[in-house]
């Protein structure tokens, strides 16, 4: 376990108390806990030191937004990040409960990690810039303006927050947009995440008779939905592992042998991915590395599925209705509005007479894709050259956070993503974790980034 100064077990003890308001942003019946949880953000920084620091309510949860202008011709950096949490559930998979953080050492994290819903994604790595910022203020270090945006509402897709930066484009005006809500790679050869899926989640329901039926009476002789549906789905894939819809990969770019090479700096162990997993082989698209199918490359997966009878016992019965949520993380240049379109038509099309097909969207996002050529993003680059004595390599990440590119159309803003999270810390599973020396690290290595930004020579 890791040795604490005063200021280092301070900085954990805040976060801790943060983890323990449950900010579970998609349960309605923990509003209050969120707007709880958005008063304890603007006190925190308020006690920072910002100047200026508001709490914005939204018709859903509220938005938490803090300045700290030291000169307007200085740069400004806008840090984004979300206090709000997925659902904990099952709760019978945690080793304790998910808002009671404990702090345990596993074999990845020897100096300990701290256990609770929201450890890593994203209270206690957007806490990190809070820290630093208290820092640097305190020790009038701070070289530039920073203006902090924190949300309630990423886990359920941002909807307000695009209402807000889209009335609000002159007081969120900045040059660099920067957040840490994405993965590190690993400690010992850490990497900046340079790019980020684009999302459609779906849902469909699948009608067949107007009741449930004896699966003696009428079973062999009407379309059973549970069954048609599992075909449906099982049709969505080819034995490569391509999306079957039709126009799919059509605007999919595809990457020349050179990028590809360059994509592999920082392969990913298939041995160690699977032991971790405990399964016996991997599965994915045919001719592409694990690192790019989670990458580069689009994917189509069923993320809940339900129907018919699921109680104790057996009942015999044929359901009326089956029920999917299925959701597609897509790649530069794929729009979701019209991936969702196409997955509908399919979806509508493959259907057999025998049922009726309902498909709607749940919500969607665009890829992204960090340029590396610019000075923000070497600023980073240096910062973590400085504080962990190796380069860091550029990664593309799998997971998905609409707002990014929503920033750059609306306030024409690169985003840099500075992340500290490990694949391992079980974010939205049982049991996420963050690890201290994770934490410890963000707080000390987004000084150096606010260094190297605002140094002289600011050229690419
Ligand atoms: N922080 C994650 C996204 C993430 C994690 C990106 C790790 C890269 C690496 C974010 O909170 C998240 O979970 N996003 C959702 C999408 C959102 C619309 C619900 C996702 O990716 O499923
Ligand atoms: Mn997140
Ligand atoms: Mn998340």
């Amino acid at each position: 376990m890791m040795q604490l100064n005063a200021q280092q077990q301070q900085q954990l003890d805040e976060l801790i108390a943060l983890l323990r308001i449950p900010s579970i942003s998609a349960d309605s019946n923990y509003k209050e806990s969120v707007a709880e949880a958005a008063q304890w953000v603007a006190d925190a920084l308020t006690k920072a030191g910002c100047d200026h620091c508001e709490i914005i309510p939204t018709a859903g949860h509220p938005i938490v937004y803090a300045e700290k202008i030291i000169a307007p011709n200085l740069p400004t950096v806008l840090v984004y990040g979300h206090y709000d949490v997925q659902p904990p559930d099952p709760l019978d998979l945690w080793d304790s409960p998910p808002f009671e953080p404990v702090i345990k050492t596993t074999p990845i994290h020897p100096d300990g990690a701290i256990f609770a819903r929201g450890a890593c994604d994203d209270k206690g790595q957007f806490f990190m810039h809070v820290k630093a910022l208290e820092q640097m203020i305190a020790s009038n270090s701070l070289p530039c303006n920073v203006k902090v945006m924190i949300e309630g509402e990423e886990e359920v897709g941002s909807d307000h927050l695009e209402d807000f930066v889209r009335a609000n484009t002159e007081k969120l005006k900045a040059d660099v947009i920067l957040i840490s809500d994405t993965g590190i790679g690993s400690m010992e050869a850490p990497a900046i995440t340079t790019g980020l899926r684009g999302l459609s989640y779906m849902e469909v329901t699948v009608t067949g008779p107007n009741r449930d039926l004896h699966s003696g009476l009428y079973g062999g002789t009407v379309a059973n939905p549970i069954n048609v549906l599992c075909k449906m789905i099982a049709e969505l894939q080819d034995d490569n592992g391509k999306i079957t819809i039709p126009g799919f990969y059509d605007e999919v770019v595809t990457y020349t042998l050179e990028e590809r090479k360059a994509i592999e700096q920082a392969p990913i162990d298939d041995e160690a991915f699977k032991n971790a997993l405990d399964i016996a082989a991997l599965e994915g698209e045919k001719g592409f590395s694990t690192l790019e199918r989670k990458s580069i490359r689009p994917t189509l997966d069923v993320n809940g599925i339900w129907g018919g009878y699921t109680g104790e016992g057996a009942k015999t019965v044929i359901a009326s209705k089956a029920h999917a949520k299925i959701s597609m993380r897509l790649v530069p240049n794929q729009q979701w509005e019209a991936m969702s379109q196409l997955f509908k038509q399919h979806f509508e099309a493959i259907a057999p007479k025998g049922v009726r097909v309902e498909v709607t969207t749940h919500h969607g996002g665009k890829p992204y894709v960090t340029p590396i050529d610019n000075h923000a993003y070497q600023a980073a680059h240096k910062a973590y050259e400085e504080s962990f004595g190796k380069a860091p390599v550029a990664l593309r990440d799998g997971g998905s956070i609409p707002i990014v590119p929503m920033f750059e159309e609306v306030l024409g803003c690169k985003t840099i993503l500075m992340g500290f999270g490990l694949n391992s810390d079980a974010i939205h599973s049982p049991n996420e974790h963050y690890g201290l020396a994770n934490y410890f690290k963000g707080i000390e290595t987004i000084p150096l980034f606010y260094k190297h930004y605002c140094a002289l020579d600011k050229k690419v």
